[in-house]
This record gives C-alpha cells, structure tokens and sequence, in this order.
C-alpha cells in the first residue's frame, strides 16, 4: 500500500470557545510550556515520517507562517550573544519540513477547510491533524494510523471513548472489533441527540484519508451548526466499507478548551526534565491552600 506522506493541518477556526485570548492570537499558537501547540503536531507529523504538510489558516493567523520561518535577525543576535542550543533549537524549527500555507477564506466549517487541501493532497493517502488537538505519547498517534492505512488501504480515524455526556457534543461512531485497538468503523453521526449515539467511541484530532474524500466533500452540504462537517463525508465512506478506527495510545488535550489548555500546561511541564522539578515542588505546595 502506498506510504502516507503528506499531512494537512486545519487551523483556520475561529477559536471561539477560548476568546478574547483568540481575538487576535490563534488558538494554535497557544503555548504549552514554552512551545506554541502547533509546534507539536507538526514534530508529531515530522516523527511519523510525514515529508510535506500543508497548514490551513486565515486572515489575521499570518503569525503561524512567521512561526515557521527563518528570523535571520533574531538568528543572528543568537549567534553573536553564543545561545548556541537556542539557535539550533529556532534554526531546526525553520528547517523542520516543507511547510506550505493556504488560507481558508470564509471559515465554514472543517469539511470545507480540508477540501482546500485538494491540490496539495493530489491523488494521495493523507493523514489530518487537527490543529487545536494536541497529542503527547512515546508513539506519534500520525504514525499509529498511517500503519493501519499502510495494512488496510481504507481511511482511518483516531478514536476514544468519551463521557456520556461528551458524546453529544462530539460525533459518535458504530464500531466492530478487529484485533486490539483496532476498529471497524461502519457510520457515524456528528452532535448525535441521546437517542442517536451509536456508541461512546469517538474521532479525537486525528485521521488518514483515501482521496475519494474530495469528490464526496464536493457534494456535502453545510450540516450541524451550519458548518460543511467533515464528519458528514467521513460517513460516507464509513457506510461504504471504507473506514477503520484506531483507539490510539497517547494522551490528547483540546486546545481549543479553556480546561484542556491548563491540563496540557500542567501535565507537560511534570514530565519536562527541565521542569518538572521545581514545577512539582511549587504543585504540591499550591495543593495543600486548596
Ligand atoms: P473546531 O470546531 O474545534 O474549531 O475545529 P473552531 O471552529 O475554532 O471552534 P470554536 O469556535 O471554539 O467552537 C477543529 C479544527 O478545525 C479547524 C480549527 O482551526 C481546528 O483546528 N477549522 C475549523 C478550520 O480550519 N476551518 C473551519 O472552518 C473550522
């Protein structure tokens, strides 16, 4: 089967849940630590062996470009002042992969953000990695599903169980068992009322796609909240035999959740070498006030 190298980041939203700090700032450049969180996705894509990734964004998300580029001026006084790890660290960021952008000119939902990514894509598998999803593991979850691509050949979704209560808010999915933590997926539906969940699996930040998505997103119309909802295609093809589903190992944090925001920070700095020290000492303190 051929091999997936090319990813699509969609980080054109309008991150509304985490406003006013998304007025003028995407959320993912939101920091974890130290690192904006689409720094992670794109090492996670690059560790998953991912050679070209193409980032959809919008008016005003500029600053991602800047992210990835070179600083020549920032790069020099780097040199001269001899921050040596640090000029490796932003010169690495600038050399990491190709990094193509194209922008998404009305914000009308994911479907239609990734049908963008049509041209770049080409007639080729290619892994989606949601923008606002951050996802620490030893394993990179890109890769956990390319190997399911590369063994199945059909499209294949990163799933987790999630809250009953969740579930409604997210998209549910009809699964079977194949081996391990992996998944037939046979449909599924986005915001499901209560007495339409299928089960409490749902896609969580991540997926591999055929190519065949473009024609069906073609011919999607605008669904729940109005929005072209990549769901919406992605049951096309679960209906068709075309999906499986990896319940991956890894954890993830929605950055585009005032809660998920503090959790990614918290827990990254814990298992930071750099600070996971003086961050435990200055918890276990702020603990015992609570
Ligand atoms: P979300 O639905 O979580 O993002 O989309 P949002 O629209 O920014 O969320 P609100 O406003 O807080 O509810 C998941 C991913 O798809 C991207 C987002 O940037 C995010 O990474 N997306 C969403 C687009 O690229 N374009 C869109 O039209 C919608």
């Amino acid at each position: 089967m051929a091999k997936v190298r090319k990813a699509v980041i969609p980080a054109a939203g309008l991150g509304t849940r985490v406003l006013p700090a998304t007025k003028s700032m995407p959320k993912e450049m939101l920091p974890i630590v130290d690192k904006p969180a689409i720094q992670y996705i794109v090492e996670e894509a690059v560790a998953a062996g991912i050679e070209d990734i193409l980032i959809i964004t919008n008016r005003g998300k500029g600053v991602i470009e800047d992210h990835f580029d070179h600083s020549i001026e920032l790069e020099q006084r780097l040199e001269e002042s001899g921050k040596t790890d640090m000029l490796e660290e932003v010169l690495k960021l600038s050399n990491m992969a190709n990094i193509q952008f194209i922008r998404q000119k009305e914000t009308k939902g994911l479907g239609h953000a990734i049908a963008c990514a049509k041209a770049f894509v080409g007639n080729e598998p290619f892994a989606v990695l949601y923008g606002d999803d951050v996802i620490i593991g030893d394993d990179p979850v890109c890769g956990q599903l390319c190997r399911i691509y590369e063994e199945f050949g059909k499209s294949v979704v990163g799933i987790k169980e999630v809250t009953s209560e969740q579930i409604l808010r997210y998209c549910s999915l009809a699964v079977s068992p194949v081996r391990d933590n992996v998944y037939d997926v046979s449909d599924m539906i986005e915001k499901p009322s209560p007495d339409k969940v299928m089960s409490l699996y749902s896609i969580l930040g991540r997926c591999v796609l055929t190519p065949d998505i473009f024609d069906i997103l073609a011919e999607t119309k605008p669904g729940a909240g109005g929005e072209i909802q990549l769901t919406d295609a992605m049951c096309i093809q679960a209906k068709n035999g075309n999906m499986m589903g990896v319940d991956f190992i890894g954890k993830r944090y929605d950055m585009g959740n005032k809660l998920g925001i503090l959790q990614a920070n918290c827990e990254v700095a814990l298992i930071r070498a750099d600070m996971r020290e003086d961050f435990a000492a200055y918890l276990k303190e702020l603990v015992k006030t609570l």
